[in-house]
């Protein structure tokens, strides 16, 4: 590599934000409510880390991050859906998010809940209107993000996190839900750079297939440790939150020392798996230990 990944971050961060933008309706056009709540959801300082995988799984295979916009934009749309609606007073109820009030304090919850629903279907819009790809990849990629969005995906994890609070399940039980309602963006973000390469066996695609597993359920648990460790002025985010909804998380039923090596194998065998790609997996390997170390 002829450069530090790291360097690259910020261009691929500033290269989504700057294709989230020109998705986006601008916040000029009627209704100006709505369209300010939708970009408010979006560009209020996220990290970026799904369109991130995506651009590294893309380094990973040599594609063209031309052909990588649309499903970066696509999944961080979704992603910023799922959080407006995770923090409605109906689920997790909390009024900080990135640092800043969350949708439905600073617009109300009607609006929440429309900025939500018109960021999903944008998603799609999106994805409909990839350039330069053959028409059965772009199919697979709806498909995939469909399944990675919906009742086998993040909204069905969802659906299993709020039956779960104050309950006590096994660890295969919480990697389900973690699977499902984290994993399965990531997992996507990973696999649509594969469905966008052209000559990729099928060893390499169990491999990023599996990395975009492991590293989707360390992930959660690293979200997590921080809700119990980290500082609200920190994460951005109200600390402690799982706890007062007696949220059934790795720390909470397995302990903080057990989350953590939990966390640490993961990574490990994420990293293992990416041992056929060599030095054009070094962005996805640096963003996994970034996923595990981040304080944020
Ligand atoms: C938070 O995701 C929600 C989870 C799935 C744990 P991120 O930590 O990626 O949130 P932002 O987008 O950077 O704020
Ligand atoms: C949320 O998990 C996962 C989503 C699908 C949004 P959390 O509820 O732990 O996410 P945070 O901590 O509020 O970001
Ligand atoms: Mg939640
Ligand atoms: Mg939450
Ligand atoms: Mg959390």
């Amino acid at each position: 590599m002829h450069q530090p990944f790291k360097d690259r971050i910020r261009n691929y961060q500033q290269r989504v934000d700057g294709r989230l933008d020109e998705a986006l309706p601008p916040a000029t056009l009627a209704p100006v409510r709505l369209h300010d709540a939708m970009r408010y959801a979006v560009f209020n300082g996220g990290k970026r880390v799904r369109p991130l995988l995506v651009y590294a799984a893309g380094e990973c295979l040599g594609i063209d991050p031309e052909l990588l916009d649309g499903p970066a934009v696509a999944i961080e749309l979704i992603h910023a859906f799922s959080l407006v609606h995770d923090d409605l007073p109906a689920m997790d109820d909390d009024d900080l998010r990135r640092g800043k009030p969350t949708v439905h304090i600073q617009y109300g919850e009607a609006t929440a809940i429309l900025a939500a629903d018109a960021l999903q279907p944008l998603a799609f819009s999106v994805l409909a209107r990839i350039e330069h790809t053959p028409d059965t990849a772009r199919n697979a990629l709806v498909r995939l993000i469909a399944d990675a969005c919906g009742s086998i995906g993040m909204t069905g994890g969802q659906s299993i996190d709020l039956a779960a609070e104050g309950k006590t399940l096994t660890v295969d039980e919480l990697e389900h839900m973690y699977t499902l309602k984290t994993g399965a963006l990531i997992h996507a973000s990973i696999v649509s750079a594969c469905l966008l390469s052209e000559d990729l066996d099928a060893a390499r695609a169990a491999a990023l297939d599996n990395f975009g597993r492991d590293i989707g359920i360390a992930f959660q648990i690293k979200d997590d440790i921080l809700d119990v460790e980290g500082e609200t002025h920190v994460i951005g985010k109200p600390s402690g939150s799982d706890e007062k909804l007696g949220k059934a998380t790795y720390p909470a039923l397995f302990g903080i020392d057990a989350s953590r090596k939990r966390c640490d194998e993961l990574l490990q065998s994420g990293l293992t798996a990416l041992a056929p790609f060599g030095d054009a997996a070094a962005p996805l390997k640096w963003l996994a230990r970034y996923i595990v170390d981040r304080g944020q």
